[in-house]
Formats: structure tokens, C-alpha cells, sequence
């Protein structure tokens, strides 16, 4: 027998804290029993949830939320260079970075505490301190909701991009992710230290991977309010790709206007630099916030709902395309 609840408050599932309804929740332990409980419930709106760490919540749910909550983390295959490891997709990604480590394989230790579940992590490709989820991909297996199947993704098929995948266009909301493979390595050679604040951060100390870890970890802490404490999503918005053109004039009107590097002819510049300039770092409205510390990332102080969040967002976003011309598109989900 299946043990769905019925009008459950979703806020401790998620990381804004958000306290809105699903009428109807299942917390998925094992994926032998999805195929059921999507048969019997056939017809009603389903929502698949992870870690909870990447959405905003503004309405209640009319519908079946499904957390995925599989774990289990396997080494399949190891040579003396490489191991492949399967990681069910409901392990909390930071438990899996650490697992890496005290095993000593590396490849995910700059994403150290990036909140939220190992099977959301391809949907966005998650990213930080200069690597990308997609630099260790090797494959994720994915339940197909109208036929019932399997499938295997390669990570071409996934054409992962900067925070996006397939799973966020042509597939959305057709996948469930129910596992993913990881390609590590045994005696890490390809160490990523470019991102300048690791380098100051490690000091003298020798680059392995649990030494980055910890940088990244310090610097996280140090920067991104911890959502145990302050209700967040991490960085709200992406970072916008603009022209090169468009920025040469930009720069003439404000010549401090920092740049990463983008593809060809374009250039991506940190939405944090833009929320800050426009004077909204630290400001606070009711329970809804701009963190004091990263003005990317909007905060929860309490009890904010998520419509409140949202008006915030409305408005530093009407904001940058008044003084800048540049649309903010928004990172997290919202619902
Ligand atoms: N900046 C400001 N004011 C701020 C924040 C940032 O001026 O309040 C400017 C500064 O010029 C700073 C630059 O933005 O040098 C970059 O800031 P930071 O290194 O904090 O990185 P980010 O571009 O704001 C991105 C990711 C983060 C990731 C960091 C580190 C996105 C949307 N965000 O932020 O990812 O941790 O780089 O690699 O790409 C997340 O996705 O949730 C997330 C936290």
C-alpha cells in the first residue's frame, strides 16, 4: 500500500521556506514503486521535487507532489585513472561531494555545498569556482512519464548549457531523473583552481581536492547566506549574456562594469555587479530581501511568501532594464 498524504505544508522541502500546500504528497523511496504511483494517480497534475533548492513557491498545489528521496551511491566501474559512480538521484549533492573525497576522486570538489539533490543537479547543470556539472556527466537513467520507460541520456544528449539542459526545454516536465552517473578521477589530474578566490583562499597550502573543497566551503560560507538560517534559492537570477557591442556602450556610461568571458562576440556580465548598482543590495521589504552579502541572491527572513519574493524580483527586474537595457531572466523556478 502507498502511503500518500494528503494537504501537506511544503515548507520544510524547501529551501525558501515557502509555506504553501500540495493536496496530494509522496516521498519516493524506492523507484520500483513509481510506476504505481503513477497509475493510481493517472490524470491528476503531477510536480517533481528535489532538494526544494532551485524553485519559488507562490501558490498551493492542486496536485501530486512527488519528492524523490532514492539514495544510494555505487562505483560501477574503476580503471586505474577513472571511476564511474551511479548516484540515485535523491542523495543531497553536497553528502555526494563529500563522499568523493574521503574516497579520493575528484571532479566535483569547487561544487562543494551547492544546495539541492544529486537528480536536479543535470537539470540545470549546476555550476561554480570556474567547473560545471558537465565536466564529470557521464550518463543519467530517466523515467519517462507517458510511456512508463527507461532511458539512458548521454551527455551530449542533454546539450547542457550554462544553467540549462534539455530538461529545461524540449523535455521539460516529461523526465524523472532517477539516477546519475559520474565520471571521476582516481589521481586527479585536472585540477580547476583559475577561479581567483580560490587561489587566494588555498594560500600556500598544495592544491588536492580536499583542500579546494574546504577554499570553495569558506568562501561559500563567507558570501551565501546558509538557508537552514535565512530562507534562499541561491543566486535568483542568471547572469545576463549580452552583445559585445552592447556592452561597449554600456562601459562608456559606466566604465566599472565587470565582464566574464561568453562565447564569440558576447559577453556575460554578474547580475550581482547590476542588483548592486541599482542599489538593492541588503535592502529589505516586510520578510522578503536582498542579501547584504551577494545581491544575486534573495532572501526569506521569516515568513514572506512567495508572492512577496516575487514582487521583489518584479521589481530589481524593471529596474535593470530602466538603467541598463538588460533583461534578468530569472534562475530559480518559479511555481
Ligand atoms: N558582484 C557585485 N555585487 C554583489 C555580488 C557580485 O558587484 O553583491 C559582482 C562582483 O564584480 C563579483 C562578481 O559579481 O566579482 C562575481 O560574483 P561571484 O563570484 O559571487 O559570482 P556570481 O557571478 O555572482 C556565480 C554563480 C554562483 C556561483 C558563483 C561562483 C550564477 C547565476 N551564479 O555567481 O552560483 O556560486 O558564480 O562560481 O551563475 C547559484 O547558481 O545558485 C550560485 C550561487
Amino acid at each position: 500500500m502507498l502511503k500518500i498524504e494528503e494537504n501537506v505544508s511544503l515548507k520544510k522541502y524547501n529551501t525558501f521556506g515557502i509555506d504553501i500546500q500540495t493536496k496530494k504528497f509522496y516521498a519516493l523511496s524506492s523507484s520500483e514503486s513509481l510506476k504505481e504511483v503513477l497509475i493510481e494517480n493517472k490524470g491528476i497534475p503531477l510536480r517533481i521535487l528535489g532538494g526544494g533548492s532551485n524553485l519559488l513557491f507562490t501558490k498551493n498545489f492542486q496536485g501530486l507532489t512527488l519528492q524523490i528521496a532514492t539514495k544510494g551511491i555505487e562505483i560501477i566501474k574503476k580503471t586505474s585513472e577513472k571511476a564511474l559512480v551511479e548516484v540515485q538521484a535523491g542523495e543531497n549533492w553536497h553528502e555526494f561531494v563529500l563522499w568523493s573525497l574521503s574516497n579520493n576522486l575528484g571532479g566535483i570538489e569547487n561544487l562543494a555545498l551547492i544546495p539541492g539533490s544529486v537528480g536536479a543537479a543535470p537539470i540545470q547543470n549546476i555550476g561554480a569556482y570556474g567547473v560545471e556539472l558537465k565536466s564529470v556527466f557521464h550518463s543519467c537513467k530517466a523515467f519517462e512519464i507517458t510511456t512508463r520507460k527507461i532511458h539512458n541520456f548521454s551527455n551530449d544528449e542533454c546539450q547542457f548549457g550554462y544553467r540549462d539542459s534539455v530538461f529545461k526545454k524540449k523535455l521539460k516536465g516529461k523526465f524523472i531523473i532517477l539516477s546519475v552517473c559520474f565520471t571521476l578521477q582516481q589521481f586527479p589530474h585536472s585540477i580547476n583552481i583559475s577561479y581567483g578566490a580560490i587561489h587566494s583562499q588555498l594560500a600556500n597550502k598544495i592544491a588536492t581536492i580536499q583542500n579546494i573543497a574546504e577554499a570553495v566551503i569558506s568562501i561559500r560560507l563567507s558570501k551565501l547566506p546558509n538557508p537552514k538560517q535565512i530562507g534562499n534559492s541561491g543566486s535568483f537570477f542568471k547572469n545576463p549574456i549580452i552583445t559585445l557591442n552592447n556592452f561597449k556602450k554600456l562601459q562608456q556610461l559606466f566604465p566599472k562594469i565587470p565582464q566574464y568571458p561568453s562565447k564569440e562576440g558576447f559577453v556575460k556580465i554578474p547580475a550581482g555587479w547590476i542588483i548592486e548598482s541599482l542599489g538593492f543590495k541588503g535592502m529589505r521589504e516586510g520578510d522578503a530581501g536582498v542579501h547584504e552579502k551577494q545581491a544575486l541572491v534573495l532572501v526569506n527572513y521569516g515568513t514572506a511568501s512567495g508572492n512577496e519574493i516575487l514582487a521583489l524580483s518584479n521589481k530589481i527586474q524593471k529596474a535593470a532594464l530602466d538603467k541598463f537595457g538588460i533583461s534578468l531572466e530569472t534562475e530559480v523556478n518559479i511555481l
